[in-house]
């Protein structure tokens, strides 16, 4: 496929076909399509500058016209739809003549520096000229232009130089039909027409940087800086984004072997040509000099680092390993793996424990994000994965978004989300706080705002469901045909029962009745319903209960198995999907299948050669407290940092001191491992192959754009651990081990790298019956048959507010930063974001005696951390929230260990706190800054034994 063709205006959905003759072809097209794009098609290229077929036509800069027999004058061809027997020029002597004119009144107002210019060889305005012939401007350059206009710097990744604007529009367009932010207009009239970040510099406007506008830009006056450090790129490899589960597709342009840019792919099936901040620019972390690209070894976490060889490494690890088991019995050891592996990755890292340390002590950080997703949608539905591909909700009639906040955790969607809202959809947000899309964000408003207290989302969507079973506004047919009936009738009871009323829970959930039935009634009565959810659901002691209660509603509602619906769990990280499915729990097998299942174990017993222990593992929880109890001694992380991600910090590093080799894998010296014995260093999404699974199941290639700094991709560096350890590993390419994972899993069965490479993205199921995918899961029957309801009482959580701790806080993200922002940290987006900041409300501020940005204090039952405040009423009074993207800020040191009752997530949506004007860093904040200093101090004055 041909990413980069240009057919100039958008296609066009229509069945009906209409044909037409551009220049001698006859050509067939849907109704609707532009004779500009029909001509495109045929083989023509028609000049054009304010057309691109990533937006909606505008007609603005003349370029296009062409002829068309019968009809007077010279339609723009962007603008004019094709039709039946139209007979089409798009060349003749007038119209070069037309065309010539129109670029010469361009480019007498354009500085004409091509040759100096960064992006000379990738210009449009530049081929344009070409095309049309000039070759010399009648009007001089002497007239009024606007080549002196100044240049504005201020965004860190990209430059917009005024003079050399043609006022296309383009960028305005794509910030608001891609980017739906509203940023950009065109001020003034005329001459006087220029492109304004809404009259201030970009950095302080509303841009928030996606790169639509520079991606649409046909000139050099939006462009990327990189590409004015460096020039344009020679070369580009198709990769995926590693940052989050959106998982957008990107084309890394390389000069040589050094990333000048990413540009986003416009095939992707999760973005289609759209990017945000993170994957478009943040990209600079992969070269910065943090990153440790030799191994090191060390006794003790009190000594400085020892460089040494690989292999030195390897066998010291593997030693320890084996030494540790011997001594301390075989459960002592045990792995964490991360979402921000590849499948290939992840896969190879429950191998080596299963096989290689012969127990199931493997668990991953979808542990402290979705395992209730997996849980809960297992049990109601069958399969644990969201139903959908981000296209359907292009269908949706209304929208129910709990518990996220995508136009910051999962931004492309966001804008998908908000094109569909924009053109009618309506929708309904359950969330504590005042998200952007409740209101803030331009043209979008939300028809309903339930703002529940952190908590009580069980509360809230059984009040739901009450009111949907009570007025008679639940689908029976889909409930009768789709449904087990058993289980119906039992939830049917217990939520009509008047105490799952929304008057009744009303004082717990702080939601006024009459809104939430409002709500309610509009979510049952458009036809098509669909519910985004993120961690604002899954990390609450009843975060599976609360994934169960959205696919109950999802079933009452006949919202399961068709476009524009569906339950969709917006995944925070790049490949939390994938790693579920990789078996990277301590229960399960890759594919979702129990340890304790005679026939699968004996399934991969055979392949793998290997006895699997048929007891599920340990789980995170479990390893930290058996650490701390003496039993679990050794621990390889690879790309997992618990010691800032996972709840509790002070109850983490306690049990991080206690083992005896904590091997960390990982691209700098995280949090985890300034308590490591070895570390081994890992590489980039850039330097290695293998494949991404998003929020839709959509398996994506991870290409290798450039060699590992490190010397090996991550797999491979599993594989030589595994062989020292005395468990043979072969693998050649991370090809075979994907080969492996579709011979042993169902699900996985059709994929293969080269089927990848043709398709560009599958969603799995991929198998005989879907040899391409499935984009749509339970449309004639759920997975496991019949849907299930399950009955999701609510039980209030134990974590309580009283005198001494009267808030609750609550955490989140925010656009800038990925999860605990080791990457985005070390990139030019911490200067959107340098500090974690507590949001309180005006009230709670007030009575506290807290001005903005004063230092305040935070407590909670298991510590307490020193932040700045931020006055807002986003927060409702009672509630405070913060990010966790910087250590120092020891958001989870106030975390407790509530978790999940059935999968331990950890409750960090709910901790009680108290908030008071400080002067100091907390005691735990000044004893981690000196700690953190000494282990920086470790790595520079290591000793090197590397020869
Ligand atoms: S970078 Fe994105 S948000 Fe900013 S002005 Fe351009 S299109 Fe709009
Ligand atoms: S900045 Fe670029 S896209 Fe925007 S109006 Fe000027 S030339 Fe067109
Ligand atoms: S961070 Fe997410 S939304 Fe942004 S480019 Fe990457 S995958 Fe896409
Ligand atoms: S490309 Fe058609 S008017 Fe500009």
């Amino acid at each position: 496929m041909d990413d980069t063709k240009d057919f100039g205006t958008p296609s066009a959905n229509s069945e009906k076909l209409v044909t037409l003759n551009i220049d001698g072809v006859d050509v067939t097209v849907p109704e609707g399509t532009s004779l500009m794009r029909a001509a495109s098609v045929a083989g023509f290229s028609v000049p054009k500058l304010c057309a691109t077929d990533s937006l909606e036509p505008f007609g603005s800069c003349r370029l296009c016209l062409v002829e068309i027999e019968g009809k007077r004058g010279y339609p723009a061809s962007c603008t004019t739809p094709a039709a039946d027997g139209l007979v089409v020029s798009t060349q003749s002597p007038k119209l070069a003549e037309l065309r010539k004119g129109v670029m010469e009144l361009y480019i007498s107002d354009h500085p004409l520096d091509c040759l100096t210019c960064a992006t000379n060889g990738d210009c449009e305005l530049q081929d344009m000229a070409g095309a049309v012939g000039l070759r010399d401007v009648r009007y001089g350059y002497e007239g009024e232009n606007h080549l002196d206009s100044k240049k504005d710097e201020s965004n860190p990744y990209f430059t917009f130089d005024p003079s050399k604007c043609i006022v296309c529009s383009r960028c305005v367009r794509a910030c608001e039909e891609t980017q739906g932010t509203f940023a950009l207009t065109i001020d003034g009239r005329g001459f006087e027409s220029k492109v304004s970040a809404g009259n201030k510099d970009f950095k302080d406007s509303e841009c928030v940087s996606c790169g639509a506008c520079v991606q649409a830009c046909p000139t050099a006056t939006l462009i990327e800086k990189s590409i004015e450090e460096h020039g344009t790129p020679e070369k580009k490899v198709k990769t995926t984004c590693a940052y989050c589960g959106v998982g957008c597709s990107f084309n890394a342009e390389l000069q040589g072997d050094k990333v000048v840019r990413m540009t986003p792919n416009k095939d992707g099936g999760a973005n289609h040509g759209h990017s945000c901040v993170k994957g478009r620019f943040a990209w600079g972390y992969t070269t910065h000099k943090d990153r440790i690209t030799t191994p090191m070894i060390r006794k003790s976490i009190k000594d400085p680092w020892q460089k040494v060889s690989w292999e030195e490494a390897i066998n010291y690890a593997a030693s320890e390993i084996k030494r540790i088991q011997q001594k301390y019995g075989s459960n002592s050891v045990g792995a964490i793996s991360s979402s921000r592996c590849t499948n290939e990755e992840v896969y190879l890292m429950q191998k080596i424990v299963r096989a290689g340390f012969g127990n199931n002590n493997i668990d991953t950080c979808a542990r402290v994000c979705h395992s209730p997703t997996g849980y809960g949608l297992k049990q109601t539905i069958g399969e644990s994965a969201g139903t959908q591909n981000f296209d359907s909700v292009m269908k949706s009639d209304v929208i129910m978004i709990v518990g996220a906040n995508p136009t910051d955790g999962h931004p492309v969607f966001a804008s998908q989300m908000k094109r569909r809202l924009r053109e009618g959809a309506k929708l309904i947000i359950g969330d504590p706080r005042e998200i952007d899309l409740v209101g803030n964000t331009p043209h979008i408003k939300a028809d309903y705002h339930l703002k529940l207290r952190p908590s009580t989302n069980v509360a809230t969507i059984n009040s739901i469901a009450h009111v949907i079973v009570e007025e008679g506004l639940s689908d029976q047919n889909f409930v009768k045909e789709r449904c087990e009936d058993e289980s119906f009738k039992i939830w049917l009871n217990f939520i009509k029962d008047p105490k799952n009323s929304p008057e009744s829970m009303e004082l717990e959930t702080g939601i006024p009745a009459d809104l939430l039935r409002k709500a309610a009634r509009l979510f049952a009565k458009e036809k098509n319903g669909s519910i985004y959810y993120g961690l604002g659901v899954t990390e609450h002691s009843q975060g599976s209960t609360m994934v169960m209660g959205i696919a109950n509603l999802a079933m009452i509602t006949g919202n399961v198995g068709r476009e524009g619906v569906g339950i969709n769990p917006l995944r925070g990280q790049n490949n939390v999907q994938g790693a579920c499915d990789m078996g990277s729990f301590p229960h399960e097998l890759p594919g979702y299948r129990h340890v304790s299942d005679l026939a699968t174990r004996a399934l991969f017993e055979s392949a793998w050669n290997a006895k699997i222990y048929d007891e599920p593992g340990l789980r995170i929880p479990n390893m930290l407290d058996e650490a701390i109890s003496g039993k679990f001694k050794s621990l390889y992380c690879e790309g997992e940092d618990i010691a800032q991600s996972d709840p509790d910090t002070q109850h983490v590093t306690h049990a991080l001191e206690s083992m005896e080799c904590v091997i960390v894998q990982d691209l700098f010296l995280n949090e985890t491992a300034m308590y490591a014995h070895v570390f081994l260093p890992g590489s980039s999404f850039l330097e290695k192959n293998g494949t991404f699974t998003n929020a839709e199941r959509r398996i994506s290639r991870v290409r290798k754009v450039m060699a590992p700094k490190n010397g090996y991709e991550d797999w491979e560096i599993t594989q030589m651990l595994s062989n020292a350890l005395g468990y043979p590993m072969n693998y050649k390419h991370a090809s075979e081990i994907m080969d492996e994972v579709a011979q042993l899993t169902p699900t996985f069965k059709g994929v293969s790298y080269e089927k990848l490479d043709k398709l560009e993205s599958i969603q799995w199921p991929c198998n005989d019956e879907f040899p391409e995918g499935t984009p749509t899961m339970h449309v004639d029957e759920f997975v496991r048959g019949k849907g299930k309801f399950f009955i999701t009482e609510y039980v209030p959580t134990v974590e309580k507010v009283n005198g001494k701790f009267p808030l609750i806080m609550t955490t989140g993200r925010i656009l800038a930063h990925y999860n605990v922002g080791a990457q985005t940290r070390r990139t030019k987006n911490s200067e959107w974001h340098d500090e974690d900041l507590i949001e309180i409300h005006p009230h709670d501020a007030e009575e506290r005696g807290i001005n903005e940005r004063d230092w305040v204090g935070i407590n909670s039952r298991s510590g307490d951390t020193v932040l700045r405040a931020k006055i807002t009423d986003k927060v409702q009074p009672g509630v405070v929230y913060t990010t966790f993207h910087h250590p120092v800020s020891g958001a989870n040191v106030i975390t407790t260990d509530n978790s999940d009752w059935a999968t331990n997530c950890p409750e960090f949506k709910v901790t009680a706190v108290q908030v008071t004007k400080v002067t100091q860093p907390s005691n735990w904040q000044s004893k981690y800054q000196k700690f953190s200093e000494k282990q920086i101090d470790f790595v520079k004055n290591g000793e090197e034994k590397v020869s």
